[in-house]
C-alpha cells in the first residue's frame, strides 16, 4: 500500500524524502511524487512507474528544507503521471500526500465542480486537495480541519503550503502515521522503516489526530482542536533490521532469519522448570481468558493460515471451542458475540484494514480482543485490549515467511498458558514447552538442507498448476505453501485437506503434475500415505515433506524433503520452512520480483 514521507528540518528535504521512499518500496506502489517548498513556492515532482523514474525527473540540486512525497497503490484512478501524488489545489500553493480512501469523494468533486473547480487527475485525493484549498484563508492547519470535517473515509495525509514553508500539516484516521524526532528536524512517514537512518524516537499519531510540524517543534491536537499531548516512544527495530545484509532479497534473509527470529520471540516467555509461559501482555486479562468460553480468530492471508494453526492448538490445549474467520468476512456478517467470547486478532503489520474492521466489529460487540502483532505501535497493537507481539523483526518481503512462524510460535504459548490454567498438566505442558524451545535450532537444520527445497523449485518450475496436501496442523500449512508460491511465482496451486483431494480435485490430476504433500510422521501419517498413493496411481508427481529418519516414504515420493521430528502441533514451524524455500527459488527461476511481486502489497490497508 501507499506510502508517505514527509521532511522538515534544516538539511536539504529531497535526498531525505526520496531515501525514505526508497525504504517504503516494500510497501507496495505503482506511481511516486515529491513536493518541495519555500518562499518562493511549491515545486511538484512526480512520474508513473518506480522511484527511479521519479528520480531521474530531480537531477536539479534542490535546497528546500520542507518537503513531503509519496508512493501511491492505486485504488481511484490508473497508476498515470497525473494521478500520482502529491496533488495541488488550484492555487498551486497547497499540496497534498495521502494514504487511504476518501468515501464521499464524488459528493465532494460535485461539489466543487459548482464551485467552478477544475481537476486535473480522476484521484479521491486531488478532491481533498481542492476542498482544503477552497478552505484555506491563510492558516494552513485550520484549512486542513475545515477540509477533514466533511470527509468520509479514512486518510493518512500531509500537506505543505506555499504561504508557511516549514510547517507540515498531517492528520490521521485509518491509515498509519509516525513522526520521528530527530534534533532539530521531524520525518513524518506511514511506517519506521523510512524514519531509522535518522532516529528511533517516534510520536504515533493516533486516529483523529492532527499535527502541525515545524522544525522547532510537534504540536499535536484533535480533529477539534484541542490539544493532546503524545509521549515520545523508542523504535525497537534497529536499521540493519531493514537492509538487505548481503542477501539478494528479504525474503530469502527472513526465511533464513527464523532460527533467530524464533529464539527472540520465545526468549524470556517459556519456563521449562515450572511448564509455565510468562506472557506480559496477558497478565491482567487472565482471569476473562481462563473463563473463555470460546475464542474467536480472526485475520487474512498467511496470518489466517497461522491463525487455523491457532485454533488447532487451542482445541487441544484449552479445550474449548475455537472458529478461525477471514476478517473480510467477519466482518460484514453479523457475527455472534455473546459473553465469554475471546477475539484474538492475528496481523503482522497490524494495519490490514480488513483486520482492523474486524476488530472494531468485535469490540463494538462486547468482545475482549487480544492482538497477535509484529509492528509495535501499530493500530491493531493500539486498540486491542491486550495483546503479544512476535518480536521477529521487521518483515520487509511481501511474502509472510517468518511472521508466520511467528505467530504460529505466540500462538502455541497463548494456548499453553491458558491451558495450564485448566487442563494441561505440568508434565504435558513441559513436554510441550521443551518441543517448542528446540524448534529454533531445528529450522536451522532445515535451512541446511535448502538445496534440496531449489531442486525441487528447478525440477518443477514449468508446471502451471501445483496441488498442496495436508492433514491435522498440517493442513493450514498446506494451504500457505500454495500461497507462497502463487503469490511470488504466479503459478497457481491450491492447498486442501489431503482428504478433500477425492472430493473432487483429484479429477485435475495429471501426469506429472507436482503435489506437494506433507507426510510427516504423527496420527495422520496412514492416512497421508494413502493420499499420496492416490495421487501416484493418477500419474502425479510427489514431493514429500517428511520426517528425517522415514525411509518408507521413499518408495512412493519422487521427492523427500526432510524435517526433524517434533510433537505434531508444533510441526507446521518446521514443515512451513521447505514450503517457504521452493515458492523462493520457482519465483527467482522465474524472472519474477521476489520481495514486490504484482499488484501486491506488504500491508493491505484498504478493502
Ligand atoms: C502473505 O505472504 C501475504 N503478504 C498476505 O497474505 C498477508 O499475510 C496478509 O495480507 C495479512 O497481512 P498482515 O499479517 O499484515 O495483516
Amino acid at each position: 500500500m501507499c506510502g508517505i514521507v514527509g521532511y522538515v528540518g534544516s538539511k536539504p528535504a529531497l535526498s531525505i524524502l526520496m531515501d525514505g521512499l526508497r525504504r517504503l518500496e516494500y510497501r507496495g506502489y505503482d506511481s511516486a511524487g515529491v513536493a518541495l517548498v519555500d518562499g518562493s513556492g511549491v515545486s511538484v515532482t512526480k512520474a508513473a512507474g518506480r522511484i527511479s523514474v521519479l528520480a531521474a525527473q530531480l537531477t536539479e540540486p534542490m535546497s528546500q528544507t520542507t518537503g513531503i512525497a509519496h508512493t501511491r497503490w492505486a485504488t481511484h484512478g490508473a497508476p498515470t503521471d497525473s494521478n500520482a501524488h502529491p496533488h495541488t489545489d488550484a492555487s498551486g500553493k497547497i499540496a497534498i500526500v495521502h494514504n487511504g480512501i476518501i468515501e464521499n469523494y464524488r459528493a465532494l468533486r460535485t461539489f466543487l465542480d459548482k464551485k467552478g473547480v477544475k481537476f486535473t487527475s480522476d484521484t479521491d485525493t486531488e478532491v481533498l486537495a481542492q476542498l482544503i484549498g477552497l478552505s484555506y484563508d491563510g492558516d494552513l492547519e485550520e484549512a486542513v480541519r475545515r477540509a477533514l470535517h466533511d470527509v468520509a473515509g479514512t486518510y493518512g495525509i500531509a500537506v505543505v503550503c506555499a504561504d508557511q514553508p516549514g510547517l507540515i500539516v498531517a492528520a490521521r484516521k485509518g491509515s498509519p502515521l509516525i513522526v520521528g524526532v530527530g534534533k532539530d528536524e521531524y520525518i513524518l512517514a506511514s511506517d519506521a522503516a523510512a524514519i531509522l537512518a535518522h532516529t528511533s524516537h517516534v510520536v504515533y499519531l493516533a486516529d483523529g489526530e492532527m499535527a502541525s510540524i515545524t522544525r522547532d517543534g510537534l504540536q499535536t491536537t484533535t480533529l477539534d482542536a484541542i490539544p493532546v499531548t503524545k509521549d515520545i516512544e523508542q523504535v525497537e527495530w534497529s536499521l540493519d533490521q531493514i537492509e538487505l545484509a548481503g542477501y539478494d532479497h528479504f525474503m530469502l534473509k527472513e526465511i533464513n532469519e527464523q532460527p533467530t527470529s524464533l529464539e527472540t520471540c520465545l526468549r524470556g516467555r517459556i519456563d521449562l522448570s515450572e511448564g509455565q509461559v510468562h506472557l506480559g501482555g496477558l497478565v491482567d486479562r487472565m482471569r476473562d481468558l481462563v473463563h473463555a468460553k470460546r475464542f474467536i480468530l480472526t485475520a487474512c492471508g498467511t496470518a489466517w493460515h497461522a491463525a487455523l494453526v491457532g485454533e488447532y492448538l487451542f482445541e487441544e490445549l484449552i479445550r474449548v471451542p475455537v472458529e478461525t474467520e477471514y476478517a473480510s468476512e467477519f466482518r460484514y456478517r453479523n457475527p455472534i458475540i455473546d459473553e465469554g467470547t475471546v477475539v484474538i486478532v492475528v496481523s503482522q503489520s497490524g494495519e490490514t484494514a480488513d483486520t482492523l474492521a474486524a476488530l472494531e466489529e468485535a469490540r463494538q460487540r462486547g468482545a475482549l480482543t487480544l492482538g497477535v502483532v509484529n509492528v509495535v505501535g501499530s493500530s491493531i497493537a493500539r486498540e486491542t485490549d491486550a495483546g503479544v507481539f512476535l518480536h521477529v523483526g521487521p518483515e520487509i518481503g511481501v511474502a509472510s515467511t517468518k511472521a508466520f512462524t511467528g505467530q504460529v510460535a505466540v500462538l502455541a504459548m497463548i494456548a499453553c498458558l491458558i491451558g495450564r490454567r485448566k487442563h494441561l498438566s505440568a508434565s504435558n505442558a513441559a513436554q510441550f514447552l521443551e518441543a517448542l524451545a528446540k524448534v529454533p535450532d531445528q529450522t536451522r537444520s532445515i535451512l541446511d538442507q535448502a538445496d534440496e527445497a531449489k531442486k525441487v523449485a528447478e525440477r518443477y518450475v514449468d508446471r502451471e498448476n501445483w496441488l498442496y496436501l495436508g492433514r491435522g496442523y498440517n493442513y493450514p500449512v498446506a494451504l500457505e505453501g500454495a500461497l507462497k508460491l502463487k503469490e511470488i511465482s504466479y503459478i497457481h496451486a491450491e492447498g486442501l485437506p489431503a482428504a478433500e483431494m477425492k472430493h473432487g480435485p483429484i479429477a485435475l490430476i495429471t501426469e506429472g503434475m507436482p503435489v506437494v504433500c506433507i507426510a510427516t510422521k504423527g496420527t495422520q501419517y496412514d492416512r497421508i500415505m494413502n493420499n499420496i498413493e492416490e495421487v501416484r496411481t493418477r500419474g502425479g508427481s510427489v514431493i514429500a515433506v517428511a520426517t528425517e529418519g522415514d525411509h518408507a516414504i521413499e518408495e512412493l515420493a519422487d521427492v523427500v524433503l526432510r524435517v526433524p521430528d517434533t510433537l505434531e502441533p508444533l510441526q507446521p514451524l518446521l514443515t512451513a520452512i521447505p514450503l517457504q524455500l521452493i515458492a523462493f527459488h520457482a519465483a527467482v527461476l522465474r524472472g519474477c520480483n521476489v520481495d514486490k511481486p504484482r499488484n501486491l502489497a506488504k500491508s493491505v490497508t484498504v478493502e
